[in-house]
């Protein structure tokens, strides 16, 4: 197996980019004992940004650093790579839905899907840029032969939100919470499942004696973190969704240890009775050969059912909206 990684980040002169890249540069990601080729891409007018950026990860002579491509043409700079980080997209404002970024955003992923294809034979990709389930099916769908389980969108970030939320509750290390899986959409329909997530072993359900709070405030947090985030910063959240970023390559890079799994958007095969096909957070394990599989048999009770129907609905009518880009 080769030591040198080539990952490709799109966007990266952005917010998230900015703390993206030196993490990754740095070892954080592969380990000290691979090496990692950076290719840098952004929109023409960003190059020089990249080029100052490119400076910075030199001066920093990380020894894990083997080199840094720099593109604004996705078919070159997509080429060899093992990780595609496909964040370049525009960010919502206050007051605005992600979804409302669709007419903007779905367009970029059509390009890159395509220049995936010509560039990468052997790559994964995971969207971030918003709204990233939907933007990971355009680029799957214009990706050819590329196999549709190469592509995944990030919900880690609100799996760390709410794994922070449940430990805060209940005085506990974050570590103590574990399986707090991200259902459906990176949106304010997701659900995040306390039911079947655990806190020091024990289910999360026993452990907070608060269920109103479980069913009401706990969920509207995690779904509307992203949303408080920009009304308190003036900017969408950046270094924490870099370093979900970072855990959901790791997440998929390396076999999950067992009895765990996390969470990340990849194409439905019906598990869960979710139509095949969607773009759709689920619980999932990366197997010791490197492939994934998505856990089954955990239960759903009516709430949970009726919350996993409406964020399913959510992303058959954001399909709807891009089926020209399809
Ligand atoms: P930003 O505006 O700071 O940076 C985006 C960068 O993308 C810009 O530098 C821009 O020039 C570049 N870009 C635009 N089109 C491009 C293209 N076709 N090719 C390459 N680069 C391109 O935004 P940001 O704060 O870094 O956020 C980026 C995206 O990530 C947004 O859509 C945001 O909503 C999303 N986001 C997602 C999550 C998540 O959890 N999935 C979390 C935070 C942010
Ligand atoms: C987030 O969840 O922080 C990002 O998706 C940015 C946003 O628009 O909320």
């Amino acid at each position: 197996m080769s030591n040198t990684v080539k990952v490709a980040i799109t966007g990266a002169a952005g917010q998230i980019g900015y703390s993206l890249v030196f993490r990754i540069a740095s070892g954080e990601l592969f380990g000290p004992d691979t090496k990692v080729v950076l290719s840098l891409l952004e929109i023409p007018q960003a190059v020089t940004a990249l080029e100052g950026l490119a400076m910075e990860l030199n001066d920093c002579a990380f020894p894990t650093l083997a080199g840094i491509e720099i593109n604004s043409d996705a078919e070159k700079g997509f080429d060899g790579v093992n990780w595609a980080i496909l964040v370049g997209a525009k960010p919502r404002g206050p007051g605005m839905e992600r979804n409302d970024l669709i007419s903007e955003n779905g367009p970029i992923f059509t390009g890159q899907g395509k220049a995936l294809q010509r560039g990468a034979s052997d790559v994964r990709a995971v969207v971030v840029g918003n709204p990233c389930n939907t933007n990971a099916l355009i680029a799957a769908k214009n990706a050819g032969d590329v196999p549709f389980n190469r592509f995944s969108a990030m919900t880690m970030l609100d799996e760390n939100r709410a794994r922070y939320q449940l430990a805060a509750k209940a005085g506990v290390a974050v570590t103590e919470v574990q399986n707090v899986t991200i259902w459906g959409n990176h949106s304010a329909t997701q659900y995040p499942d306390f039911f079947n997530a655990t806190i020091g072993g024990k289910k999360a359900t026993d452990v907070i004696s608060d269920h109103d709070w479980l069913k009401g405030d706990f969920i509207t947090t995690v779904q509307k973190r992203g949303a408080a985030i920009i009304k308190a910063r003036g900017k969408s959240s950046a270094a924490s969704a870099a370093n979900a970023a970072l855990d959901h390559v790791k997440n998929f890079h390396f076999p999950t240890p067992d009895g765990k799994w996390f969470s990340a958007a990849v194409p439905s095969d019906g598990s869960y009775g979710v139509e095949e096909g969607l773009m759709f957070s689920f619980p999932i394990r990366t197997k010791d050969d490197g492939s994934y599989e998505i856990v089954q048999g955990l239960d759903h009770n009516e709430f949970a059912k009726e919350k996993l129907a409406k964020t399913e609905a959510e992303l058959k009518g954001e399909r709807e909206i891009v089926k020209d880009l399809l």
